[in-house]
C-alpha cells in the first residue's frame, strides 16, 4: 500500500462554489453577445482557463471576435466575476471542507491547492483559507491547462511527493482527467453521472475523513 502524502484539491467547486459565479459571469457575456448556453454546456468549462472558456462560449454562439475584442471580453467577464467574488464571505467555503484540511494537517499530510483560477489567492484570502495550504499552484504558474497534469505535478513535487503519493480532489471532468494522467488518484466531488473517471465520487466532504483516503489509495 502507497502512503499518501499530499493531497491537492481544485479550488472552484470543491474548497468553494464559485463555480456557480463563474457561470453567472460568462452567461452574462453570452447574452451581451445574443445567445445563451446551457449549464450542461457549462460543465465542459469547469476546469478549463479563461481565453479557452471564451473560445468554446463564441463558438457555441457562432460569435468570431479578433483576438483584441476577445481579450476586451475576457477582462470584462473577469470584472463581472470578481464583483461577485468580493460578496463572498467564509460562510460559502463547503460543507467539511475545513475539518477535512485540519484533519489531514493532523495526520501529517500536506496540503496544496492545483488551480487553473489566476485569481486563487484573492478567493482564498476572502474565504479566510490561505493558511490551510503548503503550497499553491494556479493559473498565474502553469503553461498547459487541464486535462494536462502539470498543475498537479507541479503540486506534487512543491510538497515533496511522488505522484502516486498524491490524491487529488476534483470537481471537472478536465480536472480528473489530468490527475489520471498525472498518476494520481482522483476523488470526483459532485455527481458521479458525469465524473466517470474519478476513482471515488463524493457528493461532500461531510461523506469523507483521512481514514477512507488511506483505503482508496490500497492498491
Ligand atoms: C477554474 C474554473 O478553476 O478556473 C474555470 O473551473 C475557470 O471555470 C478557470 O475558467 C480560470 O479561472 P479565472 O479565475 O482565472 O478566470
Ligand atoms: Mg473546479
Amino acid at each position: 500500500m502507497t502512503t499518501v502524502k499530499a493531497c491537492l484539491f481544485d479550488l472552484d467547486g470543491v474548497i468553494v462554489d464559485t463555480a456557480v459565479y463563474h457561470f453567472q459571469a460568462w452567461r452574462r457575456l453570452a447574452n451581451e453577445l445574443g445567445f445563451d448556453f446551457t449549464e450542461h454546456q457549462n460543465e465542459q468549462l469547469k476546469g478549463i482557463s479563461r481565453m479557452e472558456s471564451l473560445e468554446l462560449i463564441l463558438n457555441w454562439g457562432g460569435v468570431t471576435l479578433t483576438e483584441e475584442e476577445k481579450v476586451a471580453w475576457a477582462t470584462k467577464k473577469n470584472q463581472w466575476y470578481l464583483d461577485l467574488v468580493m460578496q463572498m464571505t467564509p460562510n460559502e467555503v463547503l460543507p467539511g471542507v475545513p475539518e477535512f484540511l485540519k484533519s489531514l494537517r493532523a495526520n501529517g499530510i500536506k496540503i496544496a491547492l492545483g488551480s487553473a483560477s489566476k485569481n486563487s489567492k484573492l478567493i482564498l484570502e476572502r474565504i479566510q483559507m490561505l493558511d490551510y495550504f503548503d503550497a499553491i499552484i494556479d493559473g498565474n504558474n502553469i503553461t498547459k491547462g487541464k486535462p494536462d497534469p502539470q498543475v498537479f505535478l507541479m503540486g506534487a513535487e512543491a510538497t515533496g511527493a511522488q505522484p502516486s503519493e498524491c490524491v487529488v480532489f476534483e470537481d471537472a471532468v478536465a480536472g480528473v482527467q489530468a490527475a489520471k494522467a498525472g498518476g494520481m488518484k482522483a476523488v470526483g466531488v459532485g455527481s458521479a453521472d458525469i465524473l466517470t473517471e474519478a476513482d471515488i465520487v463524493i457528493a461532500t466532504f461531510e461523506d469523507f475523513s483521512v481514514e477512507k483516503l488511506a483505503h482508496l489509495n490500497r492498491n
